[in-house]
């Protein structure tokens, strides 16, 4: 096991989950509440992490749906106060960890869930003590455990926010590759292309940030080189490795912005549901696209990263390579999921453009999104 940190501590690498102990000791809790969600409950996982941790007797919260509401955090408030609970542990994808977050911070904050959004600087009003947090992923993709922010469906709009804030760091994560290994292929598929469009749309982003380049860069060279590996051999523990190092930079890169891929997969997300991940990767190649005259000299590096021989092709054959690059991954990912498969129909294109203009992502985009070009993007995946 490996210790870092960067900006939160983070233990990494094979067994790292038996720190646990450990680490909850160093921060004080004796009475961890346990947040995860119901399919982790019943594949078995978290029984097993109970006995491997020591924390048998832990209080389980469970009531996380996939798309992470604020009735869910409300229910594990409640469940943190009756537990008499003084730290949390968010075992899961990023369903939980993020739902972890807005119950740590609703323990001494009043709501409304939408007065911390990052729209309404809601970071200004976290002024009270939050209870310790160790995150503990078990897919990679999220990036959420090492990254500042949580992103939860605000209960009178239905829409996806984001809610942020420097405090909202996990006080320390523990990285275990091996929590990964029993991964359906569609989640690693799915979580690893989130994993990969965080790379990708943070490297694109126009914010100065030379750190976070290279972060994503680096996150975009792991994804390239081992999510195909993860898919096809689940059990193959260095592509895994490398799927938790890719995910844990993008979640690192959040802080230089994301893109419209985001804002058109936050909005589908928050009133059809779908994978999150899933709605990247379909999106991803004509959301680059869209973008590519915004960032030409971008692909060069992003092909290079992504192991694609570019040396005699100039600026737009880069771009070219890069985004057949994304639709072949996808191919070979399975990835496919068109819009109406999730219940949504043309009608429905105005509201979505509507909540897409509404995230935040996109202000960070290479290219200013109009209205318009949302209803387009999200029409050519109907
Ligand atoms: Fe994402």
């Amino acid at each position: 096991m490996e210790t870092f940190v960067f900006p939160n501590t983070i233990k990494f690498g094979v067994g790292s989950v038996s720190a646990l102990s450990e680490a909850l000791a160093e921060l004080g809790s004796e009475r961890p509440l346990l947040v995860t969600d119901p399919g982790l409950i019943e594949s078995g996982l978290i029984s097993e992490f109970q006995s491997t941790t020591g924390l048998v007797g832990a209080m389980v919260f469970s009531e996380v749906d996939a798309n992470p509401s604020e009735r869910n955090v409300r229910a594990g408030v409640e469940a943190f106060r009756s537990g008499r609970c003084d730290g949390i542990v968010g075992i899961g994808g990023g369903s939980a960890i993020d739902a972890a977050k807005g119950i740590r911070l609703l323990v001494h904050h009043e709501g409304p869930l939408g007065d911390y959004g990052i729209r309404e600087q809601g970071w200004s009003r976290m002024t009270q003590p939050m209870p310790e947090m160790i995150a503990i992923p078990t897919t990679a993709g999220t990036g959420s455990e090492v990254a500042r922010g949580a992103l939860l469906i605000e209960e009178t709009k239905g829409a996806k926010i984001a809610v942020v804030g420097p405090r909202l760091f996990p006080s320390m994560s523990i990285c275990d590759p091996e929590l990964t290994l029993g991964m359906p292929n569609w989640l690693t598929a799915g979580t690893g292309m989130d994993a990969l469009t965080h790379c990708v749309e943070e490297y694109l982003s126009p914010q100065f940030n030379p750190i976070i380049e290279g972060l994503a860069l680096e996150g975009v060279r792991r994804a390239s080189s081992s999510l195909l590996r993860a898919f096809q051999e689940g059990s193959d523990i260095a592509a895994r490795s490398d799927m938790m190092v890719a995910a844990m930079l993008g979640g690192m890169g959040f802080a230089k912005g994301l893109g419209i891929v985001h804002s058109l997969s936050h909005a589908i997300g928050g009133l059809f549901g779908g994978h999150h991940g899933t709605l990247n990767a379909i999106l991803l190649p004509a959301c680059l696209e869209f973008n590519r005259e915004s960032c030409l000299p971008k692909f060069r590096l992003l092909c290079q990263s992504a192991g694609i021989q570019v040396e005699e092709v100039d600026d737009q054959g880069c771009a070219d390579a890069f985004i057949q690059y994304i639709v072949d991954l996808n191919t070979n990912l399975e990835m496919s999921l068109r819009l109406s498969e999730l219940g949504a129909s043309e009608s429905d294109l105005d509201r979505l453009a509507d909540y897409s203009m509404k995230d935040h992502c996109h202000l960070t985009n290479p290219k200013k999104p109009m209205l318009e070009d949302f209803r387009n993007l999200l029409k050519r995946h109907l």
